[in-house]
C-alpha cells in the first residue's frame, strides 16, 4: 500500500484516543487521490444501498446507478427476484437503460441487441453471417444483489459475506422495530455540492441540531438526551428520546412488541459506508450516498411509515407534515454541509477537537482509516 499524504494525515488523526480526538484532516475531503482510494477500497468492495426494494415491485421495474464508476441496473425479474447487472451492452458497449422505469425486454438503443430480464441475449439483428457469433454465449455480467430488511443492497465484491450476515448486529439492535415492513411513502435523488463524507458525518452527530436546525427541529432535541455509544465494525449509531410532540415518532398503540422507552426511541444508524437511517417506532427516513467526484455527492433519499401507521389517514397527514419538515431540514443541512466543504478547501482550514456527542464521527474516521490505510480498529465488547 502506498501512503499518500492524506492517508498519513488520517492515520495520524485517528490514532488519538477518543478523549483527545480531532475532526478528520481537510485533505481527506479534497484530495482526488484519496477519493480514488475510497472508490476502489470502499465503494467497489462494500455493500451499497440503492433504496427500498418496494420501489421495484413488479417484474420489469428497474433503476440505474453508477456504482464505483460502473453503470449498473437493478431489475425485478419474472420470478420476482431482484437482479443487478452491468448496464453495458455486450456488442459495442453502449449503456443500455437510463433512469428508472419498467421494461418487458432490454433493447440496446444503439443496434437493438435485445436482452431478457435475466440478462440473457434474446436476439440481435443482422448477425447471421458472423459464424463466430453465438447468441447463447452472451449474458450481461451479474452483480450481487440482496434484499436486506427491505433495502436493495448491491456489491461489486465477489468475496464479501452476504449483507444479512455482515449487518446481523444492526438487525439485532433494532429487531423489535421490524424495519423490513416499513412502507416507503416517497423517494427522490439529489446532488449536493459537498464531499460525501461531510454529509455522512453531518448525519452521525446530533450536536448540530440546536444550531444548524434552529429554524425547524432544533428546539425539539435536548443534547443531554442523546446517547452516542462506541461504534461497531460495520456501523455506528446514536439514539434520541422523542417527547410527545410528534405522535408518529412513538410506537402505535397496536404495537405491543416494543416496551418502555424503546417506544419513543429514535435510532440514527450509519451503516458503513453510506447508508444513513433515522428509524423511529412510527416512521423512518434515509439517505444513501455515493461520491460524485470530491466536491459532489449523489443522494438517494426516501422515507415512510411503520406498517401499523401506514394505512391510517391520520398518520398520512402526520407523515406529510414530517416530509415537509424534512425538506426544510434538508435545506438547512445542505447549507451547513456545503459550507463545511467550502471551508475544508481553504488553505487555513484546520480540524478542531470533537465533542463527546461526535463519537460516531470518530468511529467513522477509524473505519475509513482501516479500509484505506490499513489501520487496525479495536472494539469494546
Ligand atoms: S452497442 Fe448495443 S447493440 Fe450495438
Ligand atoms: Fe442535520
Amino acid at each position: 500500500m502506498t501512503y499518500i499524504q492524506p492517508i498519513k494525515e488520517l492515520l495520524d488523526s485517528v490514532s488519538a484516543p477518543f478523549n483527545h480526538a480531532s475532526a478528520m484532516p481537510p485533505s481527506v475531503y479534497t484530495s482526488e487521490e484519496f477519493l480514488q482510494r475510497e472508490v476502489s477500497e470502499i465503494f467497489a468492495k462494500e455493500w451499497i444501498c440503492l433504496g427500498r426494494a418496494s420501489k421495484l415491485a413488479n417484474p420489469g421495474d428497474y433503476l440505474t446507478y453508477e456504482l464505483a464508476g460502473q453503470p449498473i441496473f437493478v431489475m425485478r425479474d419474472r420470478d420476482g427476484q431482484l437482479r443487478a447487472m452491468s448496464n453495458v451492452c455486450l456488442h459495442r458497449m453502449s449503456t443500455l437503460l437510463e433512469g428508472t422505469g419498467n421494461k418487458r425486454t432490454i433493447v440496446c438503443p444503439y443496434h437493438a441487441w435485445t436482452y431478457s430480464l435475466d440478462g440473457t441475449l434474446r436476439g440481435a439483428p443482422a448477425m447471421t453471417l458472423n459464424e463466430g457469433f453465438c447468441k447463447d454465449s452472451y449474458r450481461l455480467p451479474q452483480i450481487r444483489c440482496e434484499e436486506w430488511l427491505g433495502w436493495i443492497m448491491v456489491t461489486l465484491n465477489e468475496r464479501i459475506p452476504p449483507a444479512c450476515e455482515r449487518l446481523a448486529d444492526v438487525h439485532r439492535l433494532i429487531e423489535d422495530y421490524d424495519m423490513k415492513d416499513y412502507v416507503e411513502a416517497f423517494h427522490e435523488t439529489h446532488i449536493w455540492d459537498t464531499n460525501w463524507k461531510i454529509l455522512a458525518e453531518n448525519f452521525m452527530e446530533s450536536y448540530h441540531l440546536p444550531v444548524c436546525h434552529a429554524g425547524t427541529i432544533g428546539g425539539l432535541s435536548k443534547l443531554e438526551e442523546m446517547i452516542c455509544p462506541p461504534g461497531h465494525a460495520t456501523f455506528n449509531y446514536h439514539t434520541i428520546l422523542k417527547d410527545d410532540g410528534l405522535p408518529i415518532a412513538h410506537a402505535h398503540p397496536d404495537n405491543t412488541r416494543m416496551k418502555g422507552d424503546r417506544r419513543r426511541t429514535t435510532f440514527l444508524l450509519s451503516i458503513y459506508p453510506s447508508l444513513l437511517i433515522t428509524l423511529t417506532p412510527g416512521y423512518f427516513w434515509y439517505l444513501s450516498l455515493h461520491p460524485r467526484g470530491v466536491r459532489q455527492v449523489h443522494i438517494t433519499f426516501g422515507g415512510g411509515l411503520s406498517p401499523d401507521f401506514a394505512n391510517t389517514t391520520e398518520a398520512e397527514t402526520h407523515f406529510a407534515q414530517v416530509k415537509e419538515l424534512l425538506d426544510e431540514v434538508n435545506v438547512e443541512d445542505r447549507g451547513c454541509t456545503e459550507k463545511v466543504y467550502r471551508g475544508a478547501c481553504a488553505g487555513l482550514a484546520k480540524p478542531g477537537h470533537l465533542s463527546h456527542l461526535e463519537r460516531p464521527n470518530y468511529d467513522f474516521a477509524q473505519y475509513l482509516a482501516e479500509k484505506i490505510g490499513g489501520f487496525s480498529r479495536t472494539f469494546q465488547l
